[in-house]
């Protein structure tokens, strides 16, 4: 991992000693450069920002540790190496407090000092890199990084973002399917004090409980017939970050009891095991249904909502955020653009946009993601228009069409009629959960009338219930 040419800079007051190190860096591929004063060191270390400084202790115009103290303030992520000859136990404590990687005695052993550099250096690559991932990650997932500036979404974001930095140690995510729960988690984990620990997730909805049990608690040795060994779970792995508890809400109630000590107490024990183990880690669940509702229906443990949602962050749905949709809408065209390259779609048509707004978005985000996903793959013009919406978004767009009296409104580009009576058809045998009769009286035609006109539609026959 070594770079060639890494800059050092040499302090020392003799100058055959700077003169002999000088010479051994050089045989080692580094640039050396040199310094025989307090003063002359902190020049030279502005001008030259060496990754490592071998420091002398004993200078004519003062310690080395002066230098190291000011090197450290001036660039935290150089590397000391103190050089010396006795150094007594005071000053020892003084150089490592003060940030100094190492120690190599006087007379200086060539080998000690090479091996010691490769080491120094190598851990400030590591670091560095380890730096990058981290500010990389922390961008990535911020709060920034969550599109919306509509009032309702502005709130939650503020609100998240003091939370995340408070001490608070669990926290209720609510919203709807597709709102951005997964993203919050993170931007709370990223934007907290918690940022450089583990974030580890799980999801409630796809484990049997005792799988979930162990995962969480970990378990000891014998714990049960497959324990060949003990386990740490996830609440000791994420020791000083975060837990997200996904789908909290389909949780088995027994475990939720489990859990709800575990919050109450501050301690838990792994399966099997006897000793109380702190739990140092935040715990942020998510919900898409209400989970108040489902207390009260007997499928949540109500203790157990009112302990989570002490701290509830509610995350809008998009139909109640406004310009966040075309917004959003933009930044996935953005993207299919970014992807495609040749694509130049430029927006939303009047009446896209229309639709868009007026829409339920059931799916929320993600939905809208997927019909952008689709149009941009579809649409050969610089603008989103009705004729590759999916039929659904079409067909819903009813109540403030504008132009019509029914509330459906014809595509711009068209639409072929056997399409729209079809999708009428299947949306009220949808409805009905596949009862002829009824869908009929829905259409106001006979039931032989319906039927013929799923069978029509070939790809349709059969499927339909109530024969
Ligand atoms: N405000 C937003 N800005 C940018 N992307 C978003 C936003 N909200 C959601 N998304 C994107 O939408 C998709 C769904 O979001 P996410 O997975 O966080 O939803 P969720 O609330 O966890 O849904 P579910 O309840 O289904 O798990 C993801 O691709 C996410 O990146
Ligand atoms: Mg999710």
């Amino acid at each position: 991992m070594k770079k060639k040419n890494e800059k050092i800079l040499i302090v020392d007051d003799e100058k055959f000693i700077r003169m002999a190190l000088n010479e051994a860096l050089r045989s080692w591929d580094y640039s050396p450069v040199e310094a025989g004063s307090v003063a002359e060191a902190l020049r030279v270390f502005d001008e030259e920002e060496p990754a490592v400084v071998l420091l002398d202790i004993d200078l004519p115009d003062g310690s080395g540790l002066d230098i190291l103290n000011e090197i450290k303030h001036r660039r935290p992520e150089t590397i000391a190496v103190m050089i010396t000859g006795n150094i007594g136990v005071e000053n020892t404590v003084a150089a490592l407090r003060g940030g100094a990687h190492g120690f190599i005695g006087k007379p200086v052993k060539l080998e000690e000092l090479e091996v010691t550099l490769r080491n120094a250096l190598e851990t400030r690559h590591l670091r560095r890199e380890v730096q990058n991932v981290r500010s990389e990650r922390a961008t990535k997932f911020s709060f920034e990084q969550i599109i919306g500036d509509s009032q309702a979404m502005k709130k939650a974001k503020e609100l998240a973002l003091r939370i995340a930095q408070s001490d608070v140690s669990s926290i209720l995510l609510q919203g709807e399917t597709g709102t951005g729960k997964d993203l919050f988690a993170k931007a709370i984990h990223y934007a907290s004090e918690r940022a450089n620990s583990p974030y580890l997730a799980i999801n409630c909805a796809a484990l049997p409980a005792t799988l979930i049990e162990s995962e969480l608690f970990g378990y000891e040795k014998g714990a049960f017939s497959d324990a060949k060994q003990r386990k740490e779970g996830l609440f000791e792995q994420a020791q000083g970050g975060t837990i997200f508890l996904d789908e909290i809400g389909e949780m088995e109630l027994a475990l939720q009891a489990k859990l709800l000590r575990v919050l109450e107490n501050g301690v838990f024990r792994r399966v099997g095991g006897l000793k109380d183990i702190p739990l140092d880690a935040r715990i942020v669940a998510a919900s898409n249904q209400n989970l108040k509702k489902a207390g009260e229906a007997g499928t949540f443990r109500l203790d157990l909502y009112f302990r989570l949602s002490v701290i509830q962050i509610d995350i809008p749905p998009l139909r109640s955020r406004g310009d966040d949709i075309i917004q959003l809408a933009m930044h996935y065209i953005d993207k299919a653009n970014h992807k495609r390259k040749g694509k130049k779609l430029k927006g939303l048509s009047k009446d896209v946009a229309a639709i868009f707004k007026s829409y339920e978005w059931s799916g929320n985000v993600r939905e809208l993601r997927n019909v952008i996903e689709r149009a941009s793959i579809l649409e050969d013009g610089e603008y989103v228009t009705t004729t590759h919406l999916p039929a659904d978004l079409l067909m819903a767009h009813t109540a403030d069409g504008g132009n019509s009296r029914s509330g459906i409104t014809l595509p711009e580009g068209g639409i072929p009629l056997e399409t729209v009576e079809f999708e009428l058809a299947r949306q009220a045998v949808e409805r009905t959960a596949g009862n002829l009769t009824q869908a009929a009286k829905l259409l106001d035609i006979s039931r032989d009338q319906l039927r013929y006109k799923l069978r029509k539609s070939g790809d349709y026959e059969g499927s339909a219930k109530g024969e």
